[in-house]
């Protein structure tokens, strides 16, 4: 069988089964948007933490840990999730544009799984503890150089920057297709979207 008349099937076969696949499931929905409140949590902490003053700053730093050890769960959850048979979505595209959007999605996850390490990484690799809202995890390693510790917090920062770039543009690519083409992409992805 070719693979149009596959899709064909598949998706008759689905709707017979009383499920039309219009909409993520609502567990994919939740890992989407807590991996992008945990992006950008992370991502503005970063970015404000070092204009603060002591106390406040290392607080701001333990919640962006805590909320990076809660984002490579939520990355490596939703990674499984749609790899359980019958938790695959339709692409929404045919052709080209299915072929970048799927490649932008796994691009993100590489990214966003690649941070996760380099994170621990990073802490473990100054010599301390990685902290989970207060709890520390011991470094199972020996402390590095320091230009080594240095290289390794600027791969760490240029990839998180790279994630929020690469995520804005496919956020931009979301609000086109609902926007200007007017389609489903979008709505199938939201909260609110049916099931
Ligand atoms: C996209 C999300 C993220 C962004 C944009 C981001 C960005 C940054 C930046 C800019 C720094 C400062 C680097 C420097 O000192 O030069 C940093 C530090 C750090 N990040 Fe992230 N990060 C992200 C996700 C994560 C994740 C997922 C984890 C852990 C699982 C993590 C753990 C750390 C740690 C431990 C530090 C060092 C804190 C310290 O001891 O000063 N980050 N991050
Ligand atoms: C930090 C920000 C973001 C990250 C890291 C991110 C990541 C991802 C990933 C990895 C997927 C693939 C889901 C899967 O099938 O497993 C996805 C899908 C999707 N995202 Fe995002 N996203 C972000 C922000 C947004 C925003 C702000 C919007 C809306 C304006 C959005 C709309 C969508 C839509 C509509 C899909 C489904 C696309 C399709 O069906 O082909 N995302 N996102």
């Amino acid at each position: 069988m070719d693979q149009p008349a596959r899709r064909a099937v598949n998706s008759a076969t689905r709707i017979a089964a009383g499920d039309d696949r219009t909409a993520y499931d609502p567990v994919a929905r939740s890992l989407h948007w807590l991996t992008v409140f945990f992006v950008l949590a992370n991502f503005l902490l970063a970015l404000t933490w070092e204009d603060v003053a002591k106390p406040t700053r290392h607080l701001m730093i333990v919640a962006h840990m805590s909320f990076g050890i809660l984002l490579g769960a939520v990355v490596v959850a939703r990674i499984v999730w749609r790899m359980i048979p019958g938790h695959q979505m339709p692409p929404a595209t045919e052709g080209l544009q299915e072929l970048a959007a799927k490649g932008v999605h796994w691009l993100l996850y590489l990214m966003l799984v690649g941070e996760a390490v380099l994170g621990f990484v990073l802490r473990w690799s100054g010599g301390e503890s990685m902290i989970f809202f207060g709890v520390p995890i011991p470094s199972p390693m020996d402390k590095v150089s320091r230009p080594t510790h240095h290289l390794i917090a600027e791969v760490h920062q240029w990839n998180g920057y790279a994630i929020v770039a690469l995520a804005a543009l496919h956020a931009l690519a979301a609000l086109y297709h609902h926007f200007v083409v007017k389609d489903q992409v979008l709505r199938r992805m939201l909260p609110s979207a049916p099931r």
